[in-house]
């Protein structure tokens, strides 16, 4: 197979076991022969109940911790092993994570929290800037590069998380329940500030939440996680047309019955 055919990110039977910290017992598995493809430019997204692992597994692709068993191939190439001496995060720039903390920097302005880490790698030349403008435009956040993180709304604030890691532009992005602290409509604003986003430029998105909802109006394609020890026990296409208006989709027919399905994989 060509570079063009394979999938971006490939996870091959991932196990994951925390050692027991009294060592007496060998800890439950938390992650169980995980295995996992997602496309270039596709927007994959995972559900799983709280503690299914799904963090975890997050963690182990962006490399910062290791799993017990299985490989994580980009590419094709495996870039991370159970036997893996030294780990990479973000892979040589090529991984992005997004957590549910927005980790701006309190003391820089918001401009310059969005292009710190092109700055931290060297990268932050005129197109870059430019981009990370675009960006900045596209989310609604232009006149306000020169406020602190504390002066911005929560919204803004995950908007600013958001554009930060796409102007840094890897090609594979993870997504850990990234709109979880907010209220329910600015969640659903940020749902649609996010597939904008996306759509200005595909990139390729893992995304987990515990939220069915917000899996099916994000998703080309729906994963469900069974509880600990997570593995994957279904696969939805979601068939919602493009662009999506997140706030009328569960109107559409298909939501209602595709939640339903789900939810009852989930109990
Ligand atoms: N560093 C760790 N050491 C030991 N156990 C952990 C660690 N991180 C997570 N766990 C355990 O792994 C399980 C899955 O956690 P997590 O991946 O955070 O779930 P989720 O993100 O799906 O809510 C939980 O039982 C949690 O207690
Ligand atoms: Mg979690």
């Amino acid at each position: 197979m060509n570079a063009d055919t394979l999938p971006l990110l490939e996870l091959v039977q991932i196990g994951k076991r925390f050692d027991d910290p009294t060592g007496r017992d060998a800890a439950p598995a938390v992650i169980d022969q995980l295995s996992l493809a997602v496309a270039a430019g596709e927007f994959v997204t995972i559900v799983g109940p709280s503690g299914s692992g799904k963090s975890t597994l997050l963690n182990m692709i962006a490399q910062v911790d290791r799993p017990t068993s299985g490989s994580v191939k980009l590419r094709g190439q495996t870039i991370l092993e159970a036997g893996t001496e030294q780990l990479r995060p973000g892979w040589q720039c090529q991984i992005g994570y997004v957590t549910q903390e927005d980790n701006l920097l309190p003391w820089r302005r918001l401009e310059e929290n969005i292009l710190l880490p092109l700055k931290a790698q060297g990268r932050l030349d005129a197109a870059h800037r430019a981009r990370a403008a675009e960006l900045i435009e596209a989310a609604g956040l232009k006149g306000f590069e020169r406020y602190y993180p504390h002066e911005l709304s929560g919204g803004m604030r995950k908007r600013a998380s958001l554009v930060r890691t796409l102007a840094y532009d890897p090609p594979m992005i993870l997504m850990d329940e990234p709109f979880g602290a907010l209220d329910a409509q600015t969640r659903v604003q940020l749902h649609g500030d996010l597939l904008r986003l996306w759509s200005l430029k595909r990139k390729t998105i893992l995304f987990v939440t515990h939220d069915i909802a917000e899996a099916i109006a994000l998703g080309d394609r729906v994963l469900v996680l069974s509880r600990a020890p997570a593995r994957v026990i279904a696969e939805h296409p979601v068939q919602l047309p493009r662009p999506r208006e997140v706030d009328r989709l569960v109107t559409l027919p298909g939501f209602a019955g595709l939640f339903d399905r789900i939810r009852e994989q989930l109990r």
